[in-house]
């Protein structure tokens, strides 16, 4: 029993001394990135693994505590993936989703996200700020979240239009205060000397953007 349990002491040990989380994340993304996602078994990893908490539909939750994931670049899908998987990203609910989830099953869900129409009928805010808003936006947000909310999935920048408003101010005020801690350095820099209204009246902002709707085939 007494050996047990030390091997598993020393085995813990040696985990904490391997690559940081971060690393680790690095790592994994690379692989799961060379991988080609499969829509139609994406359909059934999202729903066997994911769709309890982000719905069917991917659409989450307006009250902010499950983000909408319909439509969102695979990278990004991907990033988060192996940032929760390795802890680089803190998120004990959906940690225990993660773990049994092969680099072609990321994939997979990833491409199946991919197609999913985004929502419009997103949480939103008290819609009292949105002029302070739009100014903080065109200023400070739009060049790398985009003129629509669209991201860029170059630099895994997610698409943000449709995403609920308790959400995003819960994101970004997590990562003005330095708690989410694998934000984009750059945005960072950007945030730290928002005020809590400000926060509101720019992510209130975002939560209406609209992407706008690809041509269905064969119209015009
Ligand atoms: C038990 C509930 C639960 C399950 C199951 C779950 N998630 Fe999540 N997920 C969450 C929560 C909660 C958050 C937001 C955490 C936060 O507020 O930081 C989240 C965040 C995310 C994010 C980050 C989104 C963003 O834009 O920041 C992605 C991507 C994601 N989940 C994908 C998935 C996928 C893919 C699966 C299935 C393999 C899954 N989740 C399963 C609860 C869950
Ligand atoms: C230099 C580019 C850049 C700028 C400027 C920027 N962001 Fe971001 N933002 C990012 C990237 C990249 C991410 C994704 C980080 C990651 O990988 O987790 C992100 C993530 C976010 C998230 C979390 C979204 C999610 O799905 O979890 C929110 C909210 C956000 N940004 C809001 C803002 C706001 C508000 C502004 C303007 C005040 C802003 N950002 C300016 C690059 C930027």
């Amino acid at each position: 029993m007494r050996t047990v349990w030390m091997s598993v002491v020393l085995v813990a040990g040696v985990s904490v001394a391997g690559p940081s989380p971060e690393a680790a994340a690095k790592v994994e993304l690379k692989k799961v990135q060379a991988k080609k996602g499969d829509v139609v078994r994406g359909k059934d990893r999202y729903q066997a693994a994911c769709a309890s908490c982000h719905l069917e539909n991917g659409a989450g939750q307006p009250d902010g505590s499950f983000p909408q994931l319909a439509g969102q670049h695979p990278i990004v899908i991907l990033k988060q993936l192996t940032d929760i998987r390795s802890g680089a990203r803190e998120n004990a609910v959906m940690l225990p989703a993660t773990t049994a989830l092969s680099e072609q099953d990321m994939a997979d869900i990833a491409a199946y996200l991919k197609i999913l129409p985004i929502p419009r009928d997103n949480g939103r805010g008290e819609g009292d700020l949105l002029d302070d808003g739009l100014v903080l936006y065109k200023r400070d947000c739009a060049s790398c979240h985009g003129r629509s909310g669209e991201g860029n999935a170059k630099d895994s920048t997610p698409v943000l239009a449709g995403q609920h408003y308790k959400y995003l101010l819960r994101q970004a005020t997590e990562i003005r205060d330095g708690k989410r801690k694998n934000a984009n350095a750059k945005m960072m820099e950007v945030v730290k000397s928002y005020t809590d209204t400000q926060l509101v009246a720019v992510t209130d902002f975002m939560s209406r953007l609209v992407m706008p709707e690809l041509p269905k085939a064969g119209k015009k």
